[in-house]
């Protein structure tokens, strides 16, 4: 029997995601967490003691230096996740970075570029494409379940949910935008995952800040905060993408809103369509398909026995997996760099009230 050499990681940022997500997760995979970090080294102490994680720095230069790390994941404020990640890589580390990937495309390209040069795996946690009903469509997308897609609308509305407020969050130099780039980046690129990531056009797109000015929708995630901090990042994204094949991907979201918060997805095809709607049908049968009977329309509920795990535990495990050259890298940094393309301009459509058509 062959022994695989055990995998150790170094977890960057032992706030929400790194406590929570990453080394609860490396530790599922199967992977030794030997090292944390973080600027906060009263927390990068605790979070070690509480989840059996032997070293605390308080640096990310002196984990990245520390040669019996092999896979680091990335867990800290936006602006820092493409510095961090080349350092990574230049340090001989497999690296799984958090979403957004980066702040802008040209930083997306470097880290690309270094991972390259570098001979190392790099993902971005997308987690969301790891959930059963995710999957479930993406293979019915794949048998052409639903003809050619014309429309995939993607909205997660969150009614009071702006998290961290007054902390880099909703700090645009650190966060570099607010909902766009919190749950905006999961939506969309969920909708490119499932259309299996088609050439854009032309993206318009609409941000705006309105209620978290007023410092109405406060949520609960976030462990830095303060109600005097800055808030001038959006809580509101809106953007119809224009896809090269006449299709359109629309997409909704906001940290904020007079209204019922809603995760939802939906694909309009020729030959048929999908919605997954917790909200609409329950937390155990969400998703259903549309199909044509007798000229008219039929609605199944699929069968999702085959389509279980979900969340960062999935994305981590098979990030692992990828390494250990087990399974494909199923969130390809390539397309991490198209979805920062787009992000970018929804940003400059926003920022300039008009269309910008795809170079
Ligand atoms: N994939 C997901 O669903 C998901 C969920 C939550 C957060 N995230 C992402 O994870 C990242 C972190 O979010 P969070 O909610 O954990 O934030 P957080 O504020 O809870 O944690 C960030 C941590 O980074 C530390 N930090 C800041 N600068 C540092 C530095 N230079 N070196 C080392 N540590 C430093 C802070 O002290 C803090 O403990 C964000 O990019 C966020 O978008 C992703």
């Amino acid at each position: 029997m062959s022994m695989r050499p055990t995998l150790r990681a170094g977890v960057i940022g032992c706030g929400e995601i790194g406590r929570r997500g990453h080394i609860p997760g490396f530790q599922a995979a199967g992977v030794d967490v030997v090292a944390v970090c973080d600027t906060n080294l009263e927390r990068a102490q605790s979070v070690a003691k509480e989840l059996h994680v032997p070293k605390a720095y308080a640096t990310y230069q002196e984990l990245l230096a520390d040669p019996a790390v092999d896979v680091v994941s990335v867990g800290l404020p936006n602006y820092l996740h493409a510095p961090v990640t080349i350092a990574a890589l230049g340090a001989g580390k497999h690296v799984l970075c958090e979403k957004p990937f980066a702040t802008s495309s040209e930083a997306a390209t470097q880290m690309i570029e270094t991972a390259r040069r570098c001979g190392k795996t790099l993902s971005v946690n997308q987690h969301m494409r790891f959930e059963g009903t995710s999957r479930a469509i993406r293979d019915a997308v794949t048998d052409g379940r639903f003809g050619s897609i014309y429309l995939a609308e993607v909205r997660m509305i969150r009614s009071a949910g702006i998290p961290g407020y007054g902390s880099w969050f909703t700090n645009k130099d650190l966060a570099g935008a607010g909902a766009l780039y919190d749950i905006g980046v999961h939506m969309l690129d969920l909708a490119m995952f499932l259309l299996g990531f088609p050439q854009v056009a032309a993206v318009r797109g609409h941000l705006s800040r309105a209620l978290g000015e007023q410092k109405i929708g406060l949520g609960g995630w976030g462990i830095d905060r303060g109600i005097a901090g800055r808030y001038d990042v959006d809580d509101t994204a809106i953007a119809n993408i224009a896809l090269a094949d006449g299709g359109l991907v629309r997409l909704i979201v906001t940290w904020a809103a007079f209204g019922p918060g809603e995760e939802r997805v939906t694909l309009f095809g020729t030959h048929g369509g999908a919605d997954r709607s917790p909200d609409r049908y329950g937390r155990e049968t969400p998703l259903r398909f549309y199909q044509e009977h007798k000229g008219g329309i039929e609605t199944v509920i699929p069968d999702l026995s085959h389509y279980q795990g979900g969340g960062t535990s999935s994305s981590i495990a098979s990030f692992i997996k990828a390494i250990r050259g087990e399974g494909p890298l199923v969130v390809k940094p390539e397309e991490a760099l198209m979805t920062t393309r787009i992000l970018e301009m929804i940003q400059q459509s926003a920022a300039r009230g008009h269309e910008i058509v795809a170079a």
